[in-house]
C-alpha cells in the first residue's frame, strides 16, 4: 500500500482489520454509549487538550448539570466555568456555551449534522467538526488529530512534517479517503482508538497490531522513527505571586476580565507575575497598593508549582491581614469579592488557586476545631 494515491484493495484491508479489531478492543466510554450529537460535541471538545481517564468524571457531571442544548445555552456563565474547572482552557467551556446558544437561536436546539454549519460555530475548527459529523450522524467526514496522524505517517511510511502543507493536507485526503461506506461512525473512532491503545508514541504495540503487515514503519524497523513532528518549544520559567488579603475571616478575590490571554472570566486571588531579579515580596505589595489595601507586612505561605503547556510557573502565596478600619480601600466593584473560606470553592478558580483555596479551608477548619 503506497502513497499518494490509495488503491481501493488496500483501503479495503485496511478498514477490515482496522474495524475488527476496535469491535473487540475499544474501550467503554461513557460517550461511545450515545448518539446524542450534544453529548459528542462535548465529549470532543473535553478531549481536544485532556486524557481521556480525567474526561470521563468531568464528562458525566456536565452531563447532569446541562444536558441539553437548551440547559447549557441557558446557563450563567459562572457556572459552567466552574463545572469546567481543572480542565484548562478555559475558552473551550466559554465557546460550548456560545455554540449552544447559536444552535438554539439558529438551528431551534438541534446541532447540525453539516461540517459547513458545525464549523460556523465557535471552538469548533475542521477535527471537531469532522468528529461530531461522523461520531454522531455517521457522515463520512474525514478527523485528523495527534493519534491519527501517527497511526497514518507510520502506516504509510509518511515523511516530512505532518502539521504543514503538503503533508499535513495529504494526511486530510487519506484520512478521508479510507472511510469505509456508511462505516464512519465506527471507522473514524478506530483510528483514533489505535492511536491512542496500540499506536502509541513511545513503546507502541506492534506486536499485538492488526495492521502490522503491512506497516511500512514497521516493515522497516522505524516506527518510533514516525511522525517526524517538529522540535517542541522551549519551556519557559514564570514566577507568580497571589496575595491572600484577609479581612474578619474573608479572603479578597479578583474576577479575571472576559479578554485576559489566561484564565479570562475565572476567579482568582489578587495575581502578578514576578520580574526577573525582582523580590516577590515587592509584587505582594504592590497587588495590595494596585487594590487600595492597608495590610500587615505580607508573609510568604504556599508554594506550589504548576505547568500550563510550555509554562512552568512557581507559585508563591503571601498572606497579610487587611486593616478593617481602612477608608482609602478602593470601592469594591463586580469583580471583586471578600469570601470566606467555605465558599471560596464555589466560585471558578484555576487550578493552582483551586490548590490554595482547598489549603485555606482545611486551615480554618483546623482553626475552627
Ligand atoms: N480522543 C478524541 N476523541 C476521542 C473519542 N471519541 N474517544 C476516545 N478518545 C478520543
Amino acid at each position: 500500500m503506497s502513497s499518494p494515491g490509495t488503491p481501493s484493495k488496500d483501503a479495503a484491508w485496511f478498514s477490515a482489520r482496522l474495524l475488527s479489531w476496535f469491535s473487540k478492543a475499544q474501550r467503554d466510554l461513557p460517550w461511545r454509549r450515545t448518539r446524542d450529537p450534544y453529548a459528542i460535541w462535548v465529549s470532543e471538545i473535553m478531549l481536544q487538550q485532556t486524557q481521556v481517564a480525567t474526561v470521563i468524571d468531568y464528562f458525566k457531571r456536565w452531563m447532569r448539570l446541562f444536558p441539553t442544548v437548551k440547559a447549557l445555552a441557558g446557563a450563567n456563565e459562572d457556572a459552567v466555568l466552574h463545572a469546567w474547572q481543572g480542565l484548562g482552557y478555559y475558552s473551550r467551556a466559554r465557546n460550548l456555551r456560545r455554540g449552544a446558544q447559536e444552535v438554539v437561536q439558529h438551528y431551534g436546539g438541534a446541532v447540525p449534522s453539516e461540517v459547513s454549519a458545525l464549523l460556523s460555530l465557535p471552538g469548533i475548527g475542521r477535527y471537531s467538526a469532522g468528529a461530531i459529523s461522523s461520531i454522531a450522524f455517521d457522515q463520512p467526514t474525514p478527523i485528523v488529530d495527534g493519534n491519527v496522524i501517527r497511526l497514518l505517517c507510520r502506516f504509510f511510511g509518511l515523511a516530512g512534517d505532518p502539521t504543514r502543507a503538503p503533508l499535513k493536507n495529504e494526511i486530510w485526503r487519506l484520512a478521508e479517503q479510507l472511510i469505509p461506506p456508511k462505516k464512519a461512525r465506527d471507522f473514524n473512532q478506530a483510528l483514533m482508538e489505535m492511536g491512542a491503545t496500540c499506536c502509541t508514541p513511545k513503546q507502541p504495540l506492534c506486536a499485538k497490531c492488526p495492521l502490522a503487515a503491512r506497516c511500512r514503519a514497521h516493515q522497516t524497523n522505524a516506527v518510533t522513527r514516525f511522525p517526524q513532528l517538529p522540535a517542541r518549544s522551549k519551556v519557559s520559567h514564570e514566577r507568580h505571586v497571589a496575595l491572600l488579603a484577609e479581612k474578619k475571616g474573608a479572603f479578597l478575590l479578583e474576577q479575571q476580565p472576559t479578554h485576559a490571554p489566561r484564565w479570562a472570566g475565572l476567579w482568582q486571588f489578587p495575581h502578578g507575575k514576578v520580574a526577573p531579579k525582582q523580590a516577590p515580596l515587592s509584587v505582594a505589595l504592590a497587588l495590595a497598593r494596585a487594590a487600595q489595601l492597608q495590610i500587615s507586612k505580607p508573609e510568604r505561605r504556599i508554594s506550589l508549582k504548576h505547568t500550563i503547556t510550555r509554562y512552568r510557573i512557581a507559585l508563591e502565596a503571601f498572606h497579610c491581614r487587611v486593616s478593617t478600619s481602612a477608608k482609602g480601600e478602593k470601592p469594591m466593584d463586580r469583580s471583586l469579592r471578600w469570601v470566606r473560606p467555605e465558599e471560596l470553592l464555589r466560585y471558578a478558580l484555576p487550578a493552582p488557586h483551586a490548590k490554595i483555596a482547598r489549603a485555606l479551608l482545611l486551615a480554618s477548619d483546623k482553626a475552627g476545631a
